[in-house]
């Protein structure tokens, strides 16, 4: 973070900056970057109330009134500096304020560093669903520094690592299985191997997105699940980190591939352990309401002609390729509902 004028100004021509950051981490690093980027020139910071109930239109209101306030003109640069919720949120004011300024993401949450860094979504949550209104644009730069995770509690460690395990199961099963060796050194936030991770990860998601990886033809591996997790998410709140609904996904849609003979015996199990060894909850919570669920993934669009739609593995490290041109596998819903009853 220390270079982080050079940083921005390598990536645009600003007048001024204004760094956005959420509660929680502007003390820890609202100061220290506002201060690198007032060199450059006139740096504004804001923050909002830390969480994901804030990734909102309520909250998106407000930090445009207090930009415009601030005087924030069309040379000014966003600076996202948070988790996830910050990125998306931020991103989707500088997707909109004055049709569009340019910002630059600063991850301080492995879960950012690892899923959020190569993607151009931004938005906000609504009564409806997670991530239902917003817009593509790419910061024009990341600058993650996995110094910043040292304060992050464990819980979002563990959250983060379930976007690792993912990339290695969709598309290298060495790294899956670095990845677990690694589980001291990364529950120990040592940082060499959080950023051997991070790059790791981030060279995964970008090869997958720009076609490079063999026998992915489509970023629709990067799904893999997706659909549950988006459901649970939907249907239980916020009671789930985004990371703990993706490592529960990732075993309920392991264990449907294995019940319709896409996924080969053993991952599903595969997948429990990793999860395990990292703490990551691994099963549907008791008492689900399998009906609801269901409606909850059809209601993110996963539903085409009463089927739900999955990325699934064939094993660990490579998915399975669907016949359908989106690379997706469609499951019936009366055999969903079966299947969902024998894993709750
Ligand atoms: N756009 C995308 O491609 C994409 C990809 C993955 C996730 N996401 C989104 O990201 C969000 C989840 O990300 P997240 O888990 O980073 O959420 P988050 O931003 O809410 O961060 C989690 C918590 O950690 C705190 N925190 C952040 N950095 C810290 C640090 N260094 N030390 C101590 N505490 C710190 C935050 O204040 C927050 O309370 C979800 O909204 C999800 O939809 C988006």
């Amino acid at each position: 973070l220390h270079d982080i004028a050079a940083q921005v100004s390598a990536c645009t021509h600003a007048s001024q900056y204004a760094v956005v950051t959420d509660s929680q981490v502007e003390p820890l690093h609202g100061e220290q970057v506002r201060s690198a980027l007032a060199e450059s020139g006139s740096t504004t910071l804001i923050s909002f109330p830390a969480g994901e109930w804030n990734k909102s239109r309520e909250c998106w209101s407000t930090l445009t009134d207090q930009l415009l306030h601030h005087g924030c003109d069309r040379d000014t640069v966003l600076v996202a500096l948070g988790g996830g919720v910050t990125g998306d949120l931020v991103g989707f004011v500088a997707a909109t304020i004055l049709r569009g300024v340019d910002y630059l993401f600063a991850p301080t949450t492995l879960t950012a560093m690892v899923e959020r860094v190569v993607s151009d979504e931004t938005g906000v949550d609504t009564a409806f669903g997670r991530d239902l209104v917003g817009a593509h644009h790419p910061p024009c730069a990341v600058v993650a520094d996995v110094h910043t995770l040292i304060s992050l509690p464990p819980v979002h460690i563990a959250a983060g690592v379930a976007g690792a395990l993912k990339h290695g199961a969709v598309a290298d099963a060495e790294y899956f299985g670095r990845v677990l060796e690694w589980r001291d050194a990364v529950r120990a936030k040592d940082p060499a191997v959080l950023a051997k991770l991070v790059r790791r990860s981030v060279e995964i998601k970008s090869a997958i997105l720009a076609g490079q990886i063999p026998r992915h033809p489509t970023p629709a591996a990067l799904g893999f699940g997706r659909t549950v997790a988006l459901g649970l998410q939907a249907l239980l709140g916020y009671e789930l980190l985004h990371g703990e609904a993706l490592a529960i996904g990732m075993i309920v849609e392991a264990t449907i591939g294995e019940r319709i003979g896409v996924t080969n015996p053993g991952v599903a199990n595969a997948m429990t352990d990793a999860a395990a060894a990292f703490r990551l909850p691994s099963e549907l919570p008791q008492g689900l309401d399998i009906d609801r669920l269901l409606e909850a993934m059809q209601g993110r669009g996963a539903r085409r002609d009463k089927a739900v739609r999955f990325a699934l593995l064939s094993r660990i490290g490579s998915v399975a390729p669907a016949s359908e041109e989106d690379g997706m596998f469609r499951v019936p819903e009366s055999e969903l509902r079966d299947l969902l009853a024998a894993v709750s």
